[in-house]
């Protein structure tokens, strides 16, 4: 028996969606941009998708861009904010996914802005009023903040982020690629420029996603090509990811709180087994059901022989997680985030992220299978 418990890196499609691609991909094969009828089924096909889309967050349909994916939709609104809005200063934290650090790193060495990172506390939790305090000096400002870490699974109050944003008159893009079709984003009620998604987090296919854009941020697109996505990203559309998209964010949405309930008891159930079995273990990030996102589940061993192969263990063993260790030094490539919040490099982590397709039996046979592997390790 497989165990997949790496779904903040991907999830496995849902049949629904699958059929849903499947049967636009056999009978819709024109582009999109032809006039003739063949582009036109296309094109309807796509607009639907993007109604879909809006209609879930409160949002208008031509504040809507499909990309391929979180990374793409994450450098357009950094990227284009510097590029069109005069930004000089961006304020984000050194817990950011490498789509927007990177970028942002990216940005300063050119020389186009002073990055800015706000300091956080040992659960990752960001300092708010830090930003409240920042935003008085830097006017013409940019603020990223991811609304929850795909490592740790600390988030954001993105609500009162986005009120000191709005209250300093500065653009604010949050990276929401972590809790899209995983919590409501109402975005009548929640001042926001810019948030992105990536479809395959929530069993969608991969290589889609979109960024939404308020109607009041006017930028360029990223890409430069045809006049697709109303002239805001240049390449024929990725018809058969943008239906599945809809279509993944469709069925999250049916089902939104009973899967948050379903999946927050597994991971309530695996920190209790943990804490029971393995007194020695620890967890990273916040552990505040308000503050965590439910679906990811952090735990820092103690320190022990060879850890790098606990992770290659539970793989042979048949079960998926993904790991990571603070940086020991400046040359180790450690997890930016576990070196960002002061965890102790020589304790090995380990991420376990559920979905709605994951059962507290699977939790009771990883626990078994830890308890083998580390009494062989710790003694
Ligand atoms: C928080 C966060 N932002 C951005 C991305 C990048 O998304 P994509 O893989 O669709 O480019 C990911 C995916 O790992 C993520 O977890």
């Amino acid at each position: 028996m497989r165990i997949y418990f790496d779904n903040a890196a991907t999830t496995a499609i849902d049949p629904e969606v699958f059929n849903e691609v499947v049967s636009v991909m056999k009978d819709y094969y024109g582009n999109p941009s032809s006039i003739h009828s063949h582009g036109r089924e296309v094109r309807t096909v796509i607009e639907k998708a993007r109604k879909t889309v809006a209609r879930l967050l409160s949002v208008s349909p031509s504040e809507i861009f499909f990309t391929s994916g979180g990374t793409e939709a994450d450098n357009m609104a950094i990227q284009r904010s510097i590029i069109d809005r005069g930004v000089t200063h961006v304020i984000s934290s050194p817990l950011e996914h490498h789509a927007v650090l990177h970028t942002l790193e990216e940005m300063q060495r050119l020389g186009k802005i002073e990055l800015i990172l706000l300091k956080v506390d040992s659960k990752g939790n960001v300092d708010l009023e830090e930003l409240d305090t920042l935003l008085l000096h830097y006017p013409n400002s940019l603020v990223s903040l991811m609304h929850a870490n795909n490592e740790i699974g600390t988030m954001i109050d993105l609500a009162r982020a986005a009120e000191i944003c709005s209250r300093h008159n500065v653009l604010f893009h949050s990276d929401t690629v972590q809790t899209m079709g995983h919590y409501q984003h109402d975005l009548s009620k929640i001042k926001v420029d810019f948030i992105t998604c990536a479809a395959h987090k929530f069993h969608g296919p991969k290589g889609v996603g979109f960024i939404y854009i308020n109607h009041n941020t006017k930028i360029k697109p990223l890409l430069y090509g045809g006049s697709q996505e109303r002239n805001m990203r240049g390449g024929t559309e990725n018809v058969y990811g943008i239906v599945g998209l809809a279509k993944a964010m469709e069925v999250a949405y049916s089902a939104l709180a009973e899967h948050h309930a379903y999946i927050q008891d597994i991971k309530s159930y695996m920190m209790e087994q943990i804490k029971l079995h393995f007194p020695g273990c620890d967890f990273n990030g916040e552990t505040d059901p308000d503050r965590s996102l439910y679906t990811v589940l952090n735990v820092s061993f103690p320190p022990m022989e060879m850890s790098d192969m606990l992770l290659f263990n539970l793989d042979i063993a048949g079960i998926s997680a993904s790991g990571g260790s603070a940086c020991s030094s400046g040359s180790n490539i450690g997890s930016h985030v576990l070196t960002a919040i002061g965890c102790d490099p020589n304790r090995p982590s380990v991420r376990f992220s559920f979905s709605k397709y994951n059962t507290k039996r699977e939790v009771d046979l990883v626990i078994q299978k830890l308890r083998d592997l580390l009494a062989e390790k710790l003694n």
